[in-house]
């Protein structure tokens, strides 16, 4: 346990014997089976690939541990990325594993808290552009090209290379690839990266089947969907507000070849999922993660027959990092008492005197 995606899947990698043995613990998330959706959605089979128990809290860190580890193969001394929050999180982190430094741009007003305090505590250099990710994006290429820096966004094959595992993990907890994978899409690098796993773990016989991939993108951000670049494109879910993807072409043959499809949810239907994903499976997702669950709800509803199929929904970050979100779904404030439990118990409506208690028990 702990020995991180490298070591772990070395075969797969494109490692040299000069690749240096970086981690600090990514890889091995757990799949953790539905506890109310399934039989609410009359699904057998329903996994949650939580992503968020990775080291920064996203699934950023399994393609940044490859990344960074070959721009240290590669002698650079800086990194750059262009993020809306977690791939910068991801890059600061590693990056000061590897005792290199970190350049940040994310877009002004649109990164989660969480996120930004994590750059600033790994000691990333943080720039805040007046422009979108799609421009904070553009900018960190064109650098790249001209300078000595190493671009560790998606477009870097090796932050595929390292994604790809995930897909290698449920591989290896199944038996087999799932029916179906429901996945957020963003700059679609990540679905473009479980559609690798997938296909080369077959290739060697891992697995026997492919699963269909399904991915998800935001009503306000969904250029794959509507076949065009978004110039300004708006949801609450701030990590996938993307308008032009980098892997835009991935995501499209991982749609094809899989059968599978790429549609969008409304902000409504993402919260939705969020809350629900709390409040009924006890996961604190990011809002952009709850966009695979608001697909697969979505899928059902619209009377896709799921019977016998083995579903995994990825749950990409987890929702610490954006905690001011919670407003959006809070229906209960915190309650204040003085600090006696006369006046605590008088609160939850118990007896104030007596050990019969139990309140909170089931008889
Ligand atoms: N979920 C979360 C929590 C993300 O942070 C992202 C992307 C996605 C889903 C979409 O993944 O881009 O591979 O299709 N975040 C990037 C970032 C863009 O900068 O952190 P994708």
């Amino acid at each position: 346990m702990g020995e991180g995606v490298l070591k772990r899947y070395a075969r797969y990698l494109p490692l040299t014997p000069d690749t240096p043995a970086l981690s600090i613990g990514e890889g091995e998330t757990p799949l953790v089976r539905s506890h109310h959706l399934a039989g609410e959605l009359g699904i057998d089979d329903l996994y949650f690939k939580l992503e968020g128990c990775n080291p920064t809290a996203s699934f950023k860190d399994r393609g940044m541990v490859v990344a960074v580890a070959k721009a240290l193969e590669g002698g650079y001394t800086t990194i750059l990325c262009a993020s809306t929050g977690n791939t910068s999180a991801s890059a600061a982190a590693y990056g000061a594993a590897a005792g290199i430094e970190t350049v940040v741009l994310v877009p002004r007003g649109n990164v989660a808290e969480g996120k930004l305090s994590q750059a600033v505590a790994y000691g990333a250099r943080v720039i805040t552009l007046r422009g979108n990710f799609d421009a904070a994006l553009a900018i960190a290429r064109e650098l790249a090209e001209a300078r000595s820096v190493c671009l560790v966004n998606s477009v870097n094959p090796h932050r595929i290379e390292g994604q790809k595992t995930a897909a290698f993990e449920i591989v290896d907890v199944l038996g087999d690839a799932p029916d179906l994978l429901f996945i957020p899409v963003g700059n679609a690098g990540n679905i473009t990266a479980y559609w690798k796993g997938f296909r080369e773990y077959r290739d060697v016989g891992n697995a026997a089947r492919l699963p269909r991939m399904m991915g998800f993108q935001a009503e306000g951000a969904a250029p794959i969907v509507e076949g065009r670049a978004i110039e300004d494109p708006q949801t609450i879910a701030s990590a996938i507000r993307i308008g032009n993807p980098a892997n835009w072409a991935g995501a499209l043959a991982a749609r094809d070849e899989s059968e599978g499809d790429i549609g969008m949810v409304s902000d409504a239907e993402i919260l939705e999922a969020y809350k629900l994903m709390a409040r009924t499976e006890g996961i604190f997702c990011e809002a952009a993660s709850a966009a695979s669950v608001a697909g697969l709800i979505k899928h059902v509803r619209g009377g896709a027959d799921v019977t016998g199929r083995t579903i995994v929904c990825v749950i990409t970050g987890n929702g610490l990092k954006d905690p001011g979100l919670v407003q959006e779904i809070a229906d209960r404030a915190p309650e204040e008492a003085p600090a006696n439990v006369e006046a605590v118990a008088r609160l939850l409506g118990e007896p104030v005197s007596g050990t019969s208690g139990g309140g909170g028990k089931r008889s």
